[in-house]
């Protein structure tokens, strides 16, 4: 079995690391991948969103699955230009098609969902240029802090939570009418504010059946104790201690299998992960976002934790056989710690040489933006976002402990991690 991967970062590492271990894997593809995945097949120059390349790749290289990281080529349709191809149909793409991919592209679109099959989440109400005062009516009514999400794709960047009533009316003003984040904001979600601890819950489904994956939580600011800036995520853990098997029943009762029903209900073709973003509202799971594909970095720590043959499980998913197979855990903790780029998530440079890689111990280095200089033998950074150092324990502790211990023997110039993943969960 042949694998093609689309993406570059530590989620697309990790898949291929895993992947790589099936017995039925043959040859694994990366595009664009890097220097990290280099080493487990082909990295392939393509960018995720250039589907003629990506066909030609298919068959050059006799790929038999395709396997999506990041959200944007599942928005864009990559499943559907597959299905619409007389010579790449055969070929499962795990993801949604563009259709279902909408409870991530669209914000709008998936707090209508997740209403039409009575599925927890926050009160809210869309406003656009032709309802804007209403919109404003709907924040008088809220207390704060208010929360605002533009409707479309944003790099992440597309939320806002404000204390002040003037001020979130004004960028509300700003989102729509002065395109704060172009037509990603020519609809705004304003939503009540939830309080409560996040966690990730995975699920990889055929559209039928559904298998439930280890649950992460991520560390999104650049600073400790959540302070600064949001970043594409600074670490994470598996298990989180809160989300206990009555929690994750709640879950799968209360939102897995009502939203895999309402997919299957609208006809809406699913054959992927769904990323659950939740928060505990008093004891109760509420949907906060759907993503249409695995975190990063959840899946750093998440992925280590599966112990059953994943690539089996993908094929399951494009034959729609998912029912027959079970997924099983390895019950040690991990705990993921990214190393960034000095700056970051401002500026920041790239060519920094990494050294340490070959004194690692008692832990798995996923690559994100690292580039191999052939010519000089070296890896250098090539992104904000460099490695992720992800370690076992038997404890949230002793996990972090390996971790942190590996991190500090990695350098490069401007090296930054934050030393308090896990402090919230009573790890640190
Ligand atoms: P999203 O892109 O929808 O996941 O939002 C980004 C982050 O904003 C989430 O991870 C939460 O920390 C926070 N957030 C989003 N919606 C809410 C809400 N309704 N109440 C509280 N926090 C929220
Ligand atoms: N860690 C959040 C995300 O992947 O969107």
């Amino acid at each position: 079995m042949n694998t093609l991967i689309l993406g570059s970062g530590g989620r697309e590492h990790a898949l291929a690391w895993k992947i790589a271990q099936s017995r039925l894997s043959e040859k694994i593809f990366i595009a664009p991948g890097n220097a990290g995945t280099r080493s487990l097949g082909t990295n392939l120059p393509i960018g995720v969103n250039d589907f003629d390349h990506i066909k030609t790749a298919v068959i050059e290289h006799d790929i038999d699955l395709v396997v999506v990281g990041p959200e944007d080529p599942l928005v864009n349709g990559i499943y559907d230009y597959f299905q619409q191809d007389k010579i790449l149909c055969n070929t499962p793409v795990i993801g949604p098609s563009k259709a279902a991919a909408m409870l991530e592209g669209s914000k709008d679109f998936a707090k209508d969902f997740m209403f039409r099959h009575q599925i927890p989440t926050a009160a809210y109400l869309t406003v656009d240029v032709n309802n804007l005062s209403e919109g404003m009516d709907f924040l008088d009514r809220l207390s704060p802090p208010y929360v605002l999400k533009a409707d479309g794709l944003a790099q992440g960047k597309g939320v806002l939570i404000l204390d002040q009533l003037a001020e979130a009316k004004a960028e509300l003003k700003s989102m729509i009418t002065d395109a704060k984040f172009g037509d990603a904001s020519k609809k705004v979600v304003i939503e009540e504010f939830l309080t409560g601890i996040e966690c990730s819950v995975f699920v990889l489904t055929d559209g039928t059946d559904y298998v439930i994956l280890p649950d992460a939580k991520d560390y999104k600011r650049i600073g400790e104790g959540n302070s600064g800036l949001n970043t594409g995520g600074m670490g994470s853990v598996s298990p989180v201690p809160f989300a206990n098997t009555e929690f994750i029943k709640k879950v799968e009762k209360l939102i897995i299998v009502p939203t895999i029903k309402g997919l299957q209900s609208e006809g809406l073709i699913y054959k992927g992960f769904i990323f659950f973003g939740l928060i505990q509202d008093g004891g109760n799971p509420k949907v906060i976002e759907y993503n249409c594909r695995m975190g990063d970095p959840e899946s750093e720590s998440v992925i280590p934790r599966i112990q059953s043959d994943l690539l089996e499980l993908l094929i399951a998913v494009g034959n729609n056989t998912l029912g027959k197979h079970k997924i099983v855990f390895d019950e040690r903790y991990t705990a993921t710690v990214f190393l960034v780029s000095g700056g970051y998530p401002e500026k920041f440079e790239k060519g920094k040489v990494i050294s340490g890689l070959e004194n690692m111990n008692n832990c798995i280095v996923f690559h994100a933006g690292t580039a191999k200089d052939i010519e000089n033998n070296a890896i250098k950074t090539n992104g904000g976002r460099v490695l992720a150092v992800t370690s076992y324990g038997y404890s949230l502790r002793q996990a972090l402990n390996n971790a942190y211990a590996n991190a500090e023997n990695i350098h490069f110039e401007g090296r930054y991690f934050r030393n308090d993943i896990g402090f919230d969960l009573g790890a640190r």
